[in-house]
């Protein structure tokens, strides 16, 4: 088919998505998140979240199918998450996308949650230059790619040896007491603060590190001087300022981020980066990124929020390029793989 139309099912983490698209083109994108019933936990607890996807998939593809104006058997083709994600949730929508397929007789192709949120940016609009670096950053996963063809060659550059970023952001709100998810508060917070207030660690940045983790992300040492430093403040009676924690801490984040994603850049001789993920919500993250690019010479994409979250468009895009590349389908023989490679 020149233009397929593809259905695509994302249940790896907390939000149940269905997306429709044909080739490029954004017919829907419907979301069903848990997150709500996570905020109790902190964080994503992977048995309630492959609980909620059972509940919310029937209805989320049928709100998709309806927005787009689509009936099911119109279907060129279904496509899945199949890794990498949390095992039991990923497991929902893969069982969910076989019968799908079998029952309505549709090719079925199973793709990488990574490389979905790259094809995200296909349904921006306008358009799309590779190679690009990628940068993808979410309560799941932070990576960093190298991409010089979206369906045959994409190169895991990098990616967090312990804590997502977003993952750490929520981690940090709890230690100040603010409510899940930690990210937006964070960043509320940080408006208030001064960012040079406290000098916290940057994971994974010293000249002794760059031969074997130059592209990889650690988190856990931020956290714990974050923590150690909220602790001594309160031990000395002074006042913790909330504002200058959360605003030298996302910092501290940011600027690890934006230093190795245009490393990447200038090392691989790449003058594009696309941002991915929910942490690209972040105010300072975008800004720092922008005026840090510019000042490189690299041009910055970030497609519309609701396509850099997780969301079943990307997957159903990603699906439609492999499908006008002359990919063959899955068989049925995958499975959920949590630790699926790019
Ligand atoms: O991509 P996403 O919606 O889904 C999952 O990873 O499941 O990302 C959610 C993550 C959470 O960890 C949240 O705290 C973080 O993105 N996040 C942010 C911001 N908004 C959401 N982190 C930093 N700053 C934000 N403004
Ligand atoms: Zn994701």
């Amino acid at each position: 088919a020149a233009e397929p139309l593809v259905l695509g099912i994302e249940t790896s983490c907390d939000e149940t998505g269905i997306g429709i698209v044909r080739g490029r083109t954004l017919l829907s994108n419907t979301i069903a998140s848990s997150m709500d019933e996570h905020a109790r936990y902190g964080g994503v607890v992977p048995e309630v979240a492959a609980r909620a996807h059972l509940e919310a998939l029937q209805p989320t593809i049928e709100a998709a199918l309806a927005e787009a104006g689509v009936a099911l058997d119109e279907l060129d083709a279904i496509a899945v998450t199949s890794g990498p994600g949390l095992a039991g949730a990923l497991m929902v929508g893969v069982g969910a996308a076989k019968a799908l397929a079998v029952s309505l007789g549709k090719p079925l192709y199973a793709v990488n949650h990574l490389v979905g949120h790259i094809a995200a940016d296909l349904l921006a609009g306008d358009e799309v230059e590779y190679p690009t670096v990628a940068l993808l950053v979410s309560g799941g996963h932070t990576s960093l790619l190298l991409v010089r063809d979206l369906v045959s060659d994409v190169e895991l550059l990098g990616e967090t040896m312990d804590d997502a970023a977003g993952e750490a952001f929520d981690k940090i709100a709890r230690i100040l007491g603010l409510p899940y998810p930690g990210g937006p508060q964070i960043d509320r917070a940080a408006a208030t603060g001064d960012p040079t207030a406290i000098r916290f660690p940057r994971g994974l940045s010293r000249a002794s590190d760059m031969a074997e983790h130059r592209y990889d992300f650690s988190f856990s040492g931020l956290k714990t001087a974050v923590a150690r430093w909220v602790e001594q403040a309160e031990a000395a009676g002074g006042d913790v300022s909330i504002g200058d924690v959360a605003a030298s801490f996302r910092e501290a984040v940011v600027d690890v981020l934006v230093t190795k994603a245009l490393d990447a850049c200038a090392r691989h001789d790449v003058p594009r980066l696309l941002l991915g993920g929910g942490v690209i919500a972040n105010r300072r993250l975008r800004e720092v990124a922008l005026a840090r690019a510019e000042a490189a010479g690299v041009a910055v994409r970030i497609p519309p929020l609701s396509l850099c979250t997780d969301n079943g468009a990307m997957i159903a895009a990603l699906a439609a390029q492999l499908i006008m590349s002359g990919r063959r389908p899955s068989t049925l023989a995958f499975g959920a793989d949590s630790t699926l490679p790019v």
